[in-house]
């Protein structure tokens, strides 16, 4: 049983879909054994404890540099003994330390088509108006393993998704929900705990 740890940082429709697919069997051999959030008042926190699935918060504010509070969050999944984590809208630059000691083990949900409109700056909304704001009319999610660069570690899964002449960033960013990360991001974890990658 592969065990899954979750990182996120706001209202965890992703980690929704994820916990959704194993209880419905469409991912397999796998468990969610913890979700860590940098932020208390994170929703996806309430979704995992509503669950019963244990779910702390490690935020920087409670600590007095940078260095301590990656130190605690190594600590935090440390503890969690995972196989993988998954980051699902985890808006925290990972501690390099962490990326080394879970190298190939680590993967992220990404709401564009990588190498477009990703890197630094590139997250949640901003990513949907730049792409409104370039005018491309297809755009995507993509699911890739984390290195130390910024969404620039190898792609596993990537699914498009059209832009509508009436978009607004609101409106495209629950499309490539509904449509790319809701369902690439379970379909890589169970690819991942069935040994298809
Ligand atoms: C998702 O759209 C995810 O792809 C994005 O944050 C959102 C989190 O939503 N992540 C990034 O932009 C990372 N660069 P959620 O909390 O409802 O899953």
């Amino acid at each position: 049983m592969l065990r899954v740890c979750v990182c996120v940082s706001g209202g965890g429709t992703n980690l929704q879909a994820v916990m959704d697919a194993v209880d419905a069997g469409t991912i397999t051999n796998a468990q969610i054994v913890r979700v860590i959030s940098n932020n208390k008042g994170a929703f996806a926190l309430e979704r995992a404890r509503g669950r019963g699935i244990d779910a702390v918060s490690v935020s920087p504010k409670d600590y007095g540099d940078r260095e301590q509070f990656n130190e605690a969050l190594l600590r935090c999944v440390d503890d969690a003994e995972p196989d993988l984590i998954v980051l699902a809208g985890f808006l925290v630059v990972l501690p390099p330390m962490m990326i080394r000691k879970y190298e190939g083990r680590i993967i992220n949900i990404h709401p564009a088509l990588i190498p477009s409109f990703c890197g630094k700056g590139y997250y949640g909304l901003k990513v949907h108006e730049a792409v409104l704001s370039r005018g491309v009319k297809i755009t995507g999610a993509t699911v890739h393993f984390v290195d130390e660069g910024t969404d620039t570690g190898p792609i596993i899964l990537q699914k498009a998704v059209e832009v509508l002449p009436d978009d607004t960033p609101e409106v495209l960013q629950r499309r490539v929900m509904e449509q790319a990360e809701w369902v690439i991001l379970p379909q890589a974890v169970n690819m991942i705990a069935n040994g298809l990658l």
